[in-house]
């Protein structure tokens, strides 16, 4: 499942709230009991609970003038129907 932009995202996000409040996604399986991990990579309850409540909120889409990332999409890539398994990334909404 592409998740590039909004509108690949949005329907998934029911789904995603639910992985993360249940905090099955990002996997994690470190056992606390053995220390900090550097590379730990599970979400702060801060973070899990600005997801939800994004997702409550019906999921809106972010202002652009906030977004750090670009993203950059190849113009030679083969995107023809001949390659369905490998289409090129989708450019940024408008
Ligand atoms: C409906 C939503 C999602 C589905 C169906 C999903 C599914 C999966 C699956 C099947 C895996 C590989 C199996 C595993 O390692 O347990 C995986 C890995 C992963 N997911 Fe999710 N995921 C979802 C949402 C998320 C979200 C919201 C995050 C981040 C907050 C996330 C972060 C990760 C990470 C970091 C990995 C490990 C990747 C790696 O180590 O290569 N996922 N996901």
């Amino acid at each position: 499942m592409p998740l590039l932009t909004h509108k690949q995202v949005r329907p998934w996000s029911s789904s995603i709230r639910e992985a993360v409040l249940l905090r099955k996604m990002p996997p994690w399986f470190a056992d606390p009991q053995y220390g900090k991990f550097r590379n730990d990579r599970r979400l702060s309850e801060g973070q899990i609970a600005t997801l939800a409540a994004r997702v409550n909120a019906g999921s809106p889409k972010g202002d652009r003038k906030h977004m750090k990332y670009t993203l950059i999409v190849d113009a030679h890539y083969d995107n023809s129907r001949n390659n369905p398994r490998n289409p090129a990334p989708a450019a940024l909404e408008p």
